[in-house]
């Protein structure tokens, strides 16, 4: 009877004769575009102070061009809804740095 239940395991193991094998290939990933300097432009040092601490300039600078409106509503909702500590002068100049870089035509992109 004993000899029954252990031969299902012998023949199990028997099964897994060779060491188990794993082969890696070389792979390459192709990183997007991330532009993560600040163009030079009116109070860039003002930017750089109060919103590159939670993202990276990127995260601006990929935006679509919109209204200084627009400019000055998402700052508000990094202030307001994230918290940025933005005081209101640096939150007009981070508005005016905004809109002087998006009309800036060498950076136009097509929509
Ligand atoms: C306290 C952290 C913090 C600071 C400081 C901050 N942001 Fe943000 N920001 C966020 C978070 C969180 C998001 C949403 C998630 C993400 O896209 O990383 C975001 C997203 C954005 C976006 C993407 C569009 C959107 O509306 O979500 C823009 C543009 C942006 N921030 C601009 C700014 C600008 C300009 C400043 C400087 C005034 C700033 N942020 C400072 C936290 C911050």
């Amino acid at each position: 009877m004993r000899a029954l239940l252990v031969l299902p395991l012998v023949l199990a193991l028997a099964a897994c004769d060779g060491a188990p094998t794993a082969s890696f290939a070389d792979a390459a990933i192709v990183l997007p575009d991330d532009p993560n300097e600040l163009p030079a432009g009116p109070y860039r040092a003002v930017v750089e102070a109060n919103c590159t601490a939670c993202h990276s300039p990127s995260t601006m600078l990929q935006q679509p061009r919109v209204s200084r409106e627009k400019w000055e509503s998402i700052v508000g909702k990094m202030r307001k809804l994230y918290k940025a500590p933005v005081d209101d002068e640096a939150a007009r100049q981070v508005v005016d740095y905004m809109v002087a870089i998006q009309s800036d035509v060498s950076r136009e992109t097509p929509q």
